[in-house]
């Protein structure tokens, strides 16, 4: 089944002279992890704003076309509906913080969503778990780290339990730890539940291995949507974009070109060392 699909789709910006969407196009099964990149003011944001709902919702505009989230349009659902079924993270973890502590963070989600109670402290254990929160709860939200105050954003969405779970460059405001920390738990999601996730990120390198596709957004459409594989292959698609594919992959992409190299190209570090010990190994006439 599709969780999202979307045809056609224009959105203009009320005060903007120019279109910030123009002619959309994409879908994303239920359960699958989709990447989205593209260079900036590309039309990321206003993309998933527009599955989220708070395109046309809360926003100024013209829109054309069709945004269906599990078979429903989302121009016709209810904030309630929209809130139980789609959850959005954004680079600013801070502007989404309403509470005093982060166990309250947590609880006014779900509280307002009128989940009832055990339910609620269920999910509260399993989320705090899973992004290692744990020991933060009776903290405020504004007095931990970057990287905390990111999980914690991303744990109190999670707390409503959406079907979909966006993140809009969760990690561009954070340190490296954080970074890793964030990543490992979108790895923990992908593999351990059936949410559908959709993930605007710029760090293309550590996107790439959990998508099971990446929808490339330039100038306001899809303009391509393929495996991390074959969108990162090519190597020219991206670079005329103002985008670069890891440097293992470019490094790999460069040696095939050259006839040096004859499989596939790595996409991570660890497949381009793995690649580059057969390559040295047959440049050697070792078995
Ligand atoms: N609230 C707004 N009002 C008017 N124009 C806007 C608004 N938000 C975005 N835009 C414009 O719409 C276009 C797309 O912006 P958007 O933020 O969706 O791009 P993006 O791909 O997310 O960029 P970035 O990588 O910088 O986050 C840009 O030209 C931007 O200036
Ligand atoms: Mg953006």
């Amino acid at each position: 089944m599709a969780a999202v699909v979307i045809r056609d789709l224009h959105w203009r910006y009320e005060n903007a002279r120019e279109p910030a969407l123009r002619g959309c196009d994409l879908e994303v099964e239920e359960g699958a992890f989709l990447g989205i990149i593209g260079p900036n003011e590309a039309g990321k944001t206003t993309l998933v704003s527009c599955i989220k709902g708070l395109i046309p919702h809360s926003a100024h505009g013209v829109y054309q076309g069709s945004v269906r989230v599990f078979g429903g349009e989302v121009r016709q659902k209810t904030a309630l509906q929209l809130a139980a079924e789609v959850g959005m993270v954004f680079a600013d973890p801070e502007a989404q913080f309403t509470a005093m502590t982060v166990e309250e963070e947590l609880l006014l989600g779900a509280e307002n969503m009128g989940l009832p109670l055990p339910l609620i402290a269920e999910r509260l254990a399993w989320v705090s778990e899973l992004t290692g929160i744990a020991d933060l709860l009776q903290k405020s939200p504004y007095d931990i780290s970057g990287g905390q105050k990111q999980r914690v954003a991303i744990a109190s969405v999670l707390a409503m339990q959406p079907r979909i779970l966006i993140l809009d460059e969760p990690t561009s405001m954070i340190d490296p730890l954080g970074k890793r920390q964030v990543f490992e738990i979108l790895r923990r999601l992908r593999t351990e539940t059936s949410l559908t996730l959709i993930v605007v990120e710029h760090n293309i390198e550590d996107l790439a291995p959990l998508a099971d596709r990446l929808a490339v957004v330039a100038e306001g459409r899809v303009a391509r949507v393929g495996t991390p594989r074959e969108i990162l292959e090519d190597t020219g698609f991206l670079g005329a974009l103002g985008l670069a594919a890891p440097e293992v992959t470019e490094l790999f992409a460069r040696l095939r070109a050259d006839g040096l190299h004859n499989g596939a190209v790595p996409l991570a570090l660890d497949e381009a060392v793995a690649e580059g010990r057969a390559l040295l190994a047959g440049a050697r006439g070792a078995p």
